[in-house]
């Protein structure tokens, strides 16, 4: 007996048919346009930082129906592992048997509910709207109930549900109340250890937008220029660093001719430490060996024409070198697209090697609504392999007396401490803090760690490491 086809009532994934009777409902085009780039990250694993833009776009939003939408869309990507628990809380059916559509719709409603100030019976009837308007109406039902159950509680309340009790397991709390997976809330536990009353605010730092900053290249632009060109203020550490309150950076003339650029202060600082690392004897020829798409080869190929020298910059993947190319035009920088653990330059070439290496990303996670759903642990492991090889070859490539800067975007222990560890007895790890003027809480040395709720930057990780022989 052959089953009558249509939609499964409780959002599940049997063929859909429309109700014959009453045509769908409009729907609020800030409210499509936040599940349409839910489904687009959930579906094309497309990046909500670029995604959203086109569909704003493409949707003709600007405004308020533009920050409602960007709101409820980014703030949807970065709780959706709470978010998910609670509806699993709701459901009496595993969210993997949900039709895909309607478990989105679902995550948005429960964002509205829990993390905005939209009236209930405004997020729920709007939720219900975009089900019955989607692929699944017959599971318009099943969402309203799912939401109102949702509603029986706060955000605080559900955490008490669903997170472990502060005092018996903080990484595990601290994971769920932050809505951030387990193993990177123990990641930042383990490398704000001993300090880990500051693992909430670290985590929380995470849903911080961050502030643009701008940095203004020496030698092209003053950073007083630059403030007084493109408004803000002067930052608090970088020395060529500028804070952007509000416009948009590519309208600005300087960051438009390359004479200023887009960048993160840490960024800023970590380059600026290497190329002010003690040296003796020469230093003309700088190498930068993971250099796509270029911020960090831009600062240093403007800080080494100061000197008189040059630049080498490398990256395998060619799009990025073509944007490294792009960035560092009209410097005295030449990009190869090579590997870095075998670029074809002579040992013992370079007076100051730059390693920024591929890693988790783990140090801005707040660039990057969905990422901390999508990084796995299972990364890791390959990633620590590689940052070890690329640091074997800048120590190689680096003459003796020089010094290579071993960066990270990423504070997992792993990919900074770990990495280290392997370093042989003929070099020395110099005091980076000593380069870093001016910057509170930078820890014991001799290796720096950055973090957004300590220093407003991304979390970078910086050693400095000098080959004495
Ligand atoms: C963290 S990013 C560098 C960011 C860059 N320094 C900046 O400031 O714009 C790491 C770069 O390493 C590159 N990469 C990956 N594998 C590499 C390898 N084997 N050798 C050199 N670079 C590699 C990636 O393509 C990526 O562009």
């Amino acid at each position: 007996m052959t089953r009558p086809s249509g939609p499964d009532r409780r959002g599940g994934t049997r063929p859909p048919r429309r109700p014959d009777t009453a045509p769908p409902p409009a729907v609020d085009q800030a409210r499509a346009a936040a599940l349409e780039l839910l489904s687009a990250v959930r579906t094309d694993g497309a990046y909500a930082n670029l995604a959203l833009p086109r569909i704003l776009a493409a949707r003709g939003l600007s405004g308020r129906d533009a920050g409602l939408a960007t709101d409820l869309a980014y703030g949807s990507c970065r709780a959706m592992g709470l978010i998910d628990g609670i509806i699993a809380e709701c459901s009496d059916r595993p969210l993997e048997d949900l039709d895909g559509a309607v478990l989105d719709a679902l995550r948005l409603g429960t964002y509205q509910l829990l993390r905005t100030r939209i009236p209930a019976h405004a997020a729920v009837s709007t939720t219900v709207d975009l089900v019955r308007s989607g692929p699944r109406p017959g599971a318009a039902g099943f969402a309203n109930a799912i939401l109102r159950k949702v509603g029986q509680r706060s955000e605080d309340q559900w955490v008490a549900v669903l997170a472990p009790p502060v005092d018996v397991d903080p990484v595990g709390h601290w994971a769920v109340a932050t809505a951030h997976p387990r193993w990177i809330s123990q990641a930042f536990a383990d490398a704000l250890a001993p300090r880990s009353d500051e693992l909430a605010a670290a985590l929380q730092a995470d849903d911080v937008r961050p502030r643009v900053h701008l940095v203004a290249r020496p030698g092209r632009i003053t950073r007083d220029e630059l403030v007084a060109a493109a408004g803000g203020t002067a930052a608090a550490y970088s020395p060529y660093g500028v804070y952007l309150d509000e416009g948009d950076p590519g309208r600005i003339a300087a960051v438009a001719d390359g004479r200023a650029a887009v960048q993160d202060e840490g960024s800023q600082l970590v380059a600026v430490a290497l190329a002010n690392a003690p040296l003796e004897g020469t230093d003309r020829r700088w190498l930068d060996l993971a250099a796509g798409p270029g911020g960090k080869a831009g600062l240093l190929g403007a800080l080494v024409a100061g000197r008189d020298g040059t630049l080498d910059a490398v990256e395998p993947a060619p799009h990025r070198a073509d944007l490294v190319r792009k960035t560092v035009r009209g410097l005295p920088v030449t990009v190869r697209t090579a590997d870095g653990r075998d670029p074809g330059f002579e040992p013992g070439t370079f007076d100051r090697v730059l390693l920024d290496a591929p890693c988790t990303g783990l140090g801005a996670l707040r660039r990057r609504p969905e990422a901390r759903w999508r990084r796995s642990p299972s990364a890791v492991a390959g990633l620590v392999s590689l940052q070890g090889e690329l640091l074997a070859s800048a120590l190689r490539l680096v003459r003796v007396g020089g010094v290579v800067g071993y960066v990270t975007c990423s504070p997992h222990l792993a990919e900074t401490e770990g990495v280290l560890r392997r370093l042989g007895d003929d070099v020395t790890v110099l005091d980076a803090r000593a380069m870093l003027p001016g910057v509170p809480d930078l820890g014991d040395g001799p290796t720096v760690q950055l973090w957004p709720h300590r220093h407003g930057t991304d979390a970078m990780f910086l050693a400095l490491i000098r080959r004495d022989a």
